[in-house]
């Protein structure tokens, strides 16, 4: 899809002071410079010594039995609750997890097909919780300010640190929220976590999200790799204490936020796949589907396998964030910002048996550069064939866009900003018209991964030219890179409210580059 060429030259650099927006690339120089190796963020150094690498084995996330069913809908009941995991060998660690699990449970939803989620908390704050990538009516999608918890926390504004920060009276805290989700959308790789006013940050590095899966007929008829060769993989970086703990540099007395230093994003030096440091799966010579999400704080992904088997394109990719692309796509490697995910293939029969094929990091460098393993046992012909064809795509057409609007992404006086302003919860700052085609500008002093709530969008380019390798099909998330401009096509459909678009970087996020849009009839 080619955007087109009067729309190119308008995010060009001369298109872009065309706009009056010159100002937003006044930053990017000088904190590029900052950033070693054009990283979104700085390392936080773990307090006691790395383990092993490749030894642990590769935790799967259970999958949650509904409490009860009808024949409309599955329920569910998830408690966030703290717990102690032995994620790194020899150490306690204290998570902060759904049903007390880092991952949460992963929960799994038949498109069209109404799942209700009955969520509470023990958690010492508040939490509010987001389905990310969810087609959700605004009431059930996890605002900020829609918080569940214990006793005690009935008033946020009350709490240290948070006085003067705008907008927080009149924020509820309820023992539980029923989330209703209506599951009217394709089959793809959602996930849950955390979405706390201020917290986000702090809550999901200390293990608030789980996946949770959409699957529907289509999907099915293509007879993918399913059960043990179906492998869902949260990968995250993480920083230890000496004691085991999540070591996070939280301000003191209960603030939201992180110190200066870490303003650009947090970054840890242990890998985590399903909460397991740098783990090592056995796969059969076969097919295998890896749903890829990087749930990480900040750190961007630059994933490959290594070795590349012989003619490479090992990374056959057959969805993004928004489901099926329309044919598969080979990579070698595969670009995630934070909460992207990608859905690939990867045939193991590729290589010999007995190989360990590791799978790496190349935006990292030592034990960030490397993620987990996948040792090749013997042979096991699944008789599976990649389709052409996966799934047809609508192309949101340009042409047709009524509306064409601008969010600038940069740094403010304080903290981050969306179009020169800090977040305030209930100050909508646009308000498209459901069902209508728009094109959203995102521009950028810095690496801001641009999320939209509500409904997927399709990259009609970046920087002046044509979308980039990761950018196919419908996303939800997308990376937008320092002094960037990236354009793409919205359609917002069926629910009126008011919804978030905000960067996915959570530091950023917590430190206010997020905004309101309300969808109106
Ligand atoms: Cu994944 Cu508004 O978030
Ligand atoms: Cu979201
Ligand atoms: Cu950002």
């Amino acid at each position: 899809m080619s955007a087109p060429l009067s729309r190119r030259r308008l995010l060009g650099a001369g298109g872009v002071a065309a706009l009056g927006l010159g100002a937003a690339f006044g930053l990017p120089p000088l904190m590029n410079r900052l950033l070693p190796g054009g990283e979104p963020g700085r390392l936080l150094r773990s307090a006691l010594p790395l383990p092993a690498r490749h030894t642990a084995e590769l935790p799967v996330p259970a999958v949650l039995e509904p409490v009860r069913s009808d024949a409309g809908a599955d329920y569910y009941e998830i408690t966030a609750r703290r717990a102690t995991a032995r994620l790194l060998p020899g150490h306690d660690t204290e998570v902060w997890g759904y049903q007390g699990t880092f991952p949460g449970p992963t929960v799994e939803s038949r498109s069209g097909r109404r799942t209700v989620i009955t969520h509470r908390s023990e958690l010492p704050r508040p939490t509010a919780v987001h389905l990310h990538g969810g087609h959700t009516p605004h009431d059930s999608d996890g605002h900020p300010l829609d918080l569940v918890g214990t006793a005690g926390h009935h008033d946020m504004a009350g709490m240290p640190g948070m006085a003067d920060a705008p907008g927080l009276d009149g924020a509820t805290v309820l023992p539980q929220r029923d989330h209703t989700y209506p599951m009217a959308q394709r089959a793809a790789t959602l996930w849950y976590h955390d979405h706390t006013m201020g917290f986000t940050g702090p809550q999901v590095y200390r293990g608030l999200a789980g996946f949770h899966l959409v699957r529907d007929e289509e999907e099915a008829a293509l007879g993918l790799p399913q059960g043990p060769r179906e492998l869902p993989l949260m990968i995250v970086d993480r920083s230890f204490a000496a004691d085991g703990s999540f070591a996070y540099p939280e301000l003191p007395g209960g603030a939201p936020g992180v110190p200066d230093a870490y303003m650009n994003g947090v970054l840890g030096d242990v890998m985590l796949v399903n909460g397991a440091p740098w783990p090592l799966a056995r796969v059969d010579r076969a097919w295998y589907r890896l749903r890829l999400l990087n749930a990480s704080n900040a750190r961007r992904l630059r994933l490959s396998l290594d070795p590349q088997p012989g003619g490479g394109g090992a990374l056959v990719q057959i969805g993004s964030d928004g489901g099926l692309l329309e044919r598969p796509l080979r990579h070698d490697s595969v670009d995630l910002a934070p909460a992207e995910r990608c859905d690939v293939l990867v045939d193991f029969s590729r290589y010999p048996a007995g190989t360990r094929v590791r799978l790496r990091n190349r935006l990292g460098d030592g034990p960030t550069g490397e993620v987990m393993a996948f040792e090749v046992g013997s042979a096991a012909d699944d008789g599976f064939r990649l389709p052409e064809k996966l799934s047809t795509v609508e192309r949101l057409d340009p042409a047709k866009a009524v509306n064409t609007r601008t969010f600038v992404f940069r740094k403010g006086e304080r903290y981050w900003t969306v179009n020169g302003r800090e977040y305030r919860p209930g100050r909508s700052i646009a308000a498209p018209r459901l069902g209508q085609i728009e094109v959203w500008r995102f521009v950028t002093d810095f690496h801001h991964p641009v999320h939209l709530h509500l409904d997927p969008f399709q990259v009609l380019g970046r920087a002046g030219g044509r979308p980039g390798a990761n950018d196919a099909g419908w996303k939800d998330t997308v990376d937008v890179l320092p002094a960037q401009g990236v354009e793409v096509a919205v359609r917002f459909t069926d629910y009126a409210g008011r919804f978030l678009l905000h960067c996915h970087n959570l530091e950023h996020e917590d430190m206010a580059m997020m905004a309101e849009f309300t969808t109106t009839e």
